[in-house]
């Protein structure tokens, strides 16, 4: 009885706790995204390959989205160093101020609403999933409880640009280190031209996630 009253305080207290996942990894994302601007609905399904190096400050995604069923490849190169972001897409590449480097963790102040697992019997895996609000919307990320390595995220509400939206993602193939630096090369096409972003307006949205 005291190991569930202790347990249930637990559950009801613990914040964040530091969970951050991996110093340098690379892993398959699926994507389901559902959101409705100016009353017209859109949905975004597809995949993307994350390679993400936090002591390096920069991320390579390469991603296969179909938006409302066009399908859409590009690359992207977040390098927090320059404090650019550079989106290949159609052989053109577009340019984008970031934001400040923040580390891809859970934020300290996130609730956990599950300590559970995946799996059964012999064969489970230890997970969290926390509850947080970042830039107004809420989000559900669930991480294992060893290395905090990404699995799921759901976030939801409305942005500040007046778009409502449900996006889910799922987090597989994750191996730590990256294989081949040369991902995060910026192509030399990104350095000749300085085509503005608003290019390809609604894509910057469409990643979203705490893990990267
Ligand atoms: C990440 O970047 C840092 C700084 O550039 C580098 O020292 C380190 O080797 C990189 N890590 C991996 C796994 O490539």
């Amino acid at each position: 009885m005291l190991r569930i009253v202790l347990a249930l305080i637990s559950v009801a207290t613990v914040m964040g706790e530091g969970c951050c996942p991996p110093d340098a990894w690379e892993g398959f994302e699926g994507l389901l995204a559902g959101s409705v601007q100016n009353g017209r609905t859109h949905l975004t399904k597809g995949g993307l390959m994350l390679h993400l190096n936090n002591t390096g400050k920069i991320i390579a995604i390469e991603e296969d989205l179909f938006v409302d069923d066009h399908e859409i490849k590009l690359k992207v190169i977040q390098d927090y160093n320059r404090g650019t972001e550079y989106m290949i897409i159609d052989g053109k590449c577009t340019k984008k101020t970031l934001e400040p480097w923040k580390p891809k963790c859970i934020p300290d102040d996130a609730q956990v609403v599950q300590n559970t697992y995946f799996g059964a019997g012999s064969a489970t895996m230890a997970v969290k999933t926390y509850s947080f609000i970042d830039k107004g919307l809420q989000v559900y990320a669930t991480a294992t409880v060893n290395g905090c390595v990404p699995i799921v995220e759901a976030i939801s509400g409305t942005t500040a640009e007046g778009v409502s939206t449900v996006d889910v993602v799922e987090f597989s193939g994750i191996t730590p280190g990256i294989k081949d630096p040369s991902v995060f090369n910026i192509p030399s096409i990104c350095n000749s031209v300085d085509i503005p972003f608003q290019y390809v307006p609604s894509l910057s949205r469409l990643r979203r996630s705490v893990f990267h």
